[in-house]
């Protein structure tokens, strides 16, 4: 594998997209159905391919700077106490994605009214302000829907409740894209349809693009803040593991490519905590059994978002491999050393090293010796890789300052932006 990997672009976005929407059952594919209905929109005004490849791209991350539950819950209900806090929290990840600033944008105003547009002089012909139209009216649209009952019987109130808001929440434009769409059956049966995401994939905007490792490590560096900002405690953590496992593996001589993606592993190791609810992630004591089964099926969704993209294969296996065990006893997979690869080996040992030297709700940050010793007994009980854990260990300062030097950059962002 060298520098020309290709990534399937459409695939990875709708990928973490779902992974966005996993924390909540009743919101599971909210991004991807409102991107559909932005596409639809797109399609019937028919606007410029690369305005609704785009737009279709901000719906799939609007909602990303909803870090807990209840947030997300509070907004499916139409409880907008403090809508802007995800708006900008949301503006505030993108942003720093060269590519991304208009979608920031965009996803900044995407809870905007017409009528708070028409206060700041600013028209539909401003790209930013049609996208955040679309994707309001369209998200107002989903919230609408009662997942209980047939779609079809729910079609004519929620046209009405749309049409009624014309001039107030949306321009007239935008409710007439809705209305030509609402005439047709099939719009209504695909917003509840099972093949959904993968119509997205198949016919969708996104569907032919492929993405280079240069585009992948900052989509990677997105991810991971918008994963390790939903707490505190783990605010820096998976900033320290992608630093962690590269400087491993340039270490023990590997290719940069490997360490590119020893560090997108690293930034994505933990991608499946999306699925896990905040409140686990936060609580200060000892978790019960449940909690604790709950909180280890992460890394079953780690695999699992990663494994639908082709062209990520490693990282698939290195960040979802990261809680096995060379002796069996990790999990999910139990698996053992014959299918545990150096790169899964690498992330495995260094998710090990930052949490150690982390502070955690229920311990302080460890010193090297007691680093140490715990490293070593896991070699002894034959479930961590005894060469890697050697070189790490002789040299403990070089890995130790790297992983301190980012994570104070992480922890400068969280702050600034964030807390
Ligand atoms: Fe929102
Ligand atoms: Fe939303
Ligand atoms: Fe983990």
């Amino acid at each position: 594998m060298h520098k020309n990997l290709k990534i399937d672009s459409g695939a990875l976005t709708l990928a973490l997209s779902h992974a966005l929407d996993l924390a909540e059952p009743r919101l599971a594919n909210h991004q991807e159905r409102v991107a559909f209905i932005v596409w639809r929109m797109g399609l019937t005004g028919k606007l410029q391919d690369k305005k609704i490849r785009n737009y279709f791209v901000a719906a799939l991350y609007h909602d990303i700077g909803a870090f807990s539950l209840k947030e997300k819950r509070a907004l499916l209900n139409f409880e907008f106490g403090n809508v802007d806090l995800h708006c900008v929290r949301g503006y505030n990840l993108l942003k720093n994605t060269f590519w991304l600033t208009k979608t920031a944008e965009i996803v900044k105003h995407h809870h905007k009214s017409w009528e708070w547009w028409k206060k700041e002089s600013r028209d539909l012909i401003d790209e930013i302000v049609l996208g955040a139209q679309l994707i309001c009216l369209a998200d107002y649209v989903d919230r609408l829907i009662d997942r209980k009952t047939c779609i079809l019987q729910q079609k004519k109130h929620i046209t009405d409740e749309i049409l009624s808001l014309t001039g107030k929440e949306f321009h007239k434009y935008v409710v007439d894209l809705f209305i030509e769409n609402a005439k047709q059956e099939d719009f209504w049966l695909t917003l509840r349809s099972e093949w959904l995401t993968r119509l997205l994939l198949t016919d969708g905007p996104l569907r032919k693009e492929e993405m280079n490792i240069e585009v992948l490590l900052p989509v990677s560096e997105l991810f991971r803040d918008a994963i390790d900002f939903r707490s505190r405690f783990t605010a820096t953590h998976s900033a320290g593991v992608a630093i962690a496992a590269s400087s491993i593996g340039e270490i023990m001589g590997l290719s940069e490519i490997d360490r590119e993606l020893l560090e997108i592993s690293g930034n994505l190791h933990d991608i499946g905590k999306f699925a896990i609810p905040d409140k686990l992630l936060e609580k200060k004591g000892k978790l019960n059994e449940i909690e604790k089964e709950i909180l280890k099926s992460h890394v079953f969704y780690t695999f699992s978002i990663l494994n639908s993209v082709k062209g990520l294969e490693k990282v698939t296996q290195w960040a979802g491999f990261h809680h096995e065990k060379l002796n069996g006893t990790g999990y999910p997979f139990h698996l053992k050393e014959d299918n545990i690869d150096t790169g899964a080996r690498i992330v495995m040992i260094a998710d090990i090293f930052t949490a150690l030297i982390e502070e955690r709700p229920y311990r302080k940050k460890l010193v090297k010796n007691e680093v140490k010793k715990i490293l070593n007994d896991m070699v002894n009980r034959g479930e961590i890789d005894d060469k890697i854990v050697k070189l790490l260990l002789s040299n403990y300062e070089y890995v130790f300052d790297k992983v301190t030097e980012a994570q104070k950059k992480a922890i400068h962002r969280f702050e600034k932006q964030f807390a």
